[in-house]
C-alpha cells in the first residue's frame, strides 16, 4: 500500500540523514519496488502531466506522467534528485559542459522499479519511448520552481533560462497529438 502522506515523510526524514540523497533513493526505491500500488495512489495515467505532490524550500515532489513518445530537451536541476519509475520507460541521456558548448556524455534507460540519482550538476534530456505512458515520481533536494537553472535548446544546444510555463506546454501540446491520434 502506497500512503502519499506517509511517502512525503519518509522523504522528509531523509532529508535529516547523513546522506539524504541515498536515503531519499532508498525511499524512493521501497515505493516503486510496489509499482501497482503507486499507480492505485496516485492513479492510472490517462494523460501526459506534471504534478506537484510535495512542495517545500528544501525538497519538492513530482509526479511525472510521460505521454507515449513524449521528450523533453536538455536542462539541468542545480539540485540532487531522485527519480523513480513505477510504470513504463525512460530513456535519459546526460550531457556535460565544454568550452564547445554541451557535449552528450552517456545515458541511462531506466525501466519500472527503477530508480536513479542525479547530481546536481547533471544536465539530462528524458525521452518516453514507448507507446504507453510512464510513471515516474521526481523528488528534488530544493525548491524545485524557484531556483534558477537552465534548459538548451534540442538542436543548437543554446542555453537559456529553464521556463517551467514551456515545460507545462510541453504536456499540453504531447495530449493534443494524443488525442488527434485517438481519434477524438
Ligand atoms: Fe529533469
Amino acid at each position: 500500500m502506497f500512503d502519499l502522506e506517509r511517502f512525503v515523510a519518509d522523504c522528509r526524514a531523509a532529508l535529516k540523514e547523513h546522506s539524504p540523497q541515498a536515503a531519499t533513493k532508498e525511499t524512493v526505491g521501497r515505493a516503486v519496488a510496489h509499482p501497482g500500488d503507486v499507480e492505485q495512489a496516485l492513479g492510472t495515467p490517462q494523460e501526459g502531466k506534471l504534478v506537484t505532490l510535495y512542495h517545500a524550500p528544501d525538497l519538492t515532489i513530482l509526479n511525472l506522467i510521460w505521454a507515449p513518445g513524449m521528450s523533453i530537451y536538455p536542462h539541468d536541476h542545480r539540485m540532487w534528485a531522485v527519480i523513480g519509475l513505477y510504470g513504463g520507460r525512460e530513456d535519459n541521456v546526460f550531457y556535460r559542459r565544454t568550452a564547445r558548448g554541451l557535449v552528450k556524455a552517456g545515458g541511462k534507460q531506466l525501466e519500472t522499479k527503477d530508480t536513479v540519482s542525479l547530481g546536481e550538476r547533471v544536465i539530462h534530456a528524458v525521452t518516453n519511448p514507448l507507446s504507453q505512458f510512464t510513471g515516474a515520481i521526481h523528488v528534488y533536494g530544493g525548491d524545485f520552481f524557484a531556483a534558477p537553472r537552465s534548459e538548451f535548446d534540442p538542436e543548437t544546444f543554446e542555453e537559456r533560462p529553464y521556463d517551467v510555463e514551456k515545460a507545462k506546454r510541453l504536456f499540453r501540446e504531447a495530449n493534443e497529438r494524443l488525442h488527434v491520434q485517438q481519434g477524438g
